[in-house]
């Protein structure tokens, strides 16, 4: 597999990664993981104008345009002959001595490659299980940054309690989960929590607000919490890798029928057709 690593295609073993990269000290860096489908980006203009959000509000300057990113990304996938599957990419500060301030000459390091990876179908169908968690990230959770740990930790927590995933909390209104978005269905109705600093704006999320306003099923973008998800009669994450998967149950309770459910299944199948 080919890497790219600033303006080259380098193979894995090849690529050398500094020690004195802020991405590795600090988890100074931004990223983007983008879906491939039949050999192309999917949305791809709206994970851009996320990492363009991230760029300008973390200052971690861009080593090049969007449009030349673009052609190196359909390069990336090109030379890995991928068909379905994920792109990962990211940018860091770049090389400095470990110090706090942004360094004054540190040039930006980009890194990408590709995954190959089916669509969730199974999962898609059966749905996951969550486990409810205090939401102890910071106030920026709209950018995509290289600091995940708390999501590490959280996903870790879920699979250690025997559930897939969790679902975040502050002071009891839901806000997200670890690497994906949540929404409830009740009387037929979409509520998600609405897309301000306390979440990242998932492309997945935005794509679904639409197919759900054009199949004239109403969205809430406004906060609900615990109790009403727990009464809900459907629930279902949304994300790049996971696309629309229905949450079964929370804290071993099931979530309506504790199956996939009609609200979810005809969004899920929006989605089908939109990616074509
Ligand atoms: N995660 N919320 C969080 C905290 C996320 O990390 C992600 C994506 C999402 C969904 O966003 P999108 O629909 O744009 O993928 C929501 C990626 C896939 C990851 O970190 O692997």
């Amino acid at each position: 597999t080919l890497y790219l690593y600033q303006q080259d295609f380098i193979a894995k073993e090849q690529l050398a990664i500094s020690p004195d990269d802020r991405g590795y000290y600090f988890g100074d860096g931004i990223y983007e993981v983008f879906r491939v489908y039949k050999g192309e980006l999917f949305e791809a203009d709206g994970h851009y104008r996320r990492l363009e959000l991230s760029s300008a509000d973390t200052r971690i300057p861009l080593p090049y345009s969007i449009p030349e990113l673009h052609a190196k990304l359909l390069e990336l996938i090109h030379l890995n002959r991928l068909r379905e599957g994920t792109v990962y990419m990211q940018v860091t500060r770049g090389i400095a001595p470990r110090s706090h301030p942004y360094p004054a000459k540190a040039e930006p390091v980009l890194m990408a490659y590709c995954n190959e990876l089916k669509r969730p179908l199974q999962t898609m169908q059966k749905g996951i299980t969550a486990v409810t968690s205090a939401d102890i990230r910071w106030l920026r959770c709209d950018l995509k940054t290289l600091n995940l740990l708390p999501n590490v930790m959280a996903k870790q927590q879920a699979l250690d309690l025997g559930a897939n995933e969790v679902v975040w909390h502050r002071d009891r209104v839901v806000t997200e989960c670890s690497a994906s978005n949540f929404m409830i269905v009740r009387n037929g109705e979409i509520w998600t929590h609405p897309a301000n600093h306390l979440i990242l704006h998932g492309i997945t999320r935005d794509v679904v607000i639409r197919l759900a306003q054009k199949l004239h099923i109403q969205v809430h973008q406004a906060p609900f919490k615990i109790e009403e998800m727990m009464s809900a009669d459907e629930a279902f994450v949304t994300g790049t890798t996971v696309e629309v998967t229905p949450v079964i149950s929370v804290d071993g309770v099931y979530i309506g029928q504790g199956e996939l459910g009609p609200v979810t299944r005809r969004l899920q199948q929006a989605f089908e057709e939109y990616v074509g």
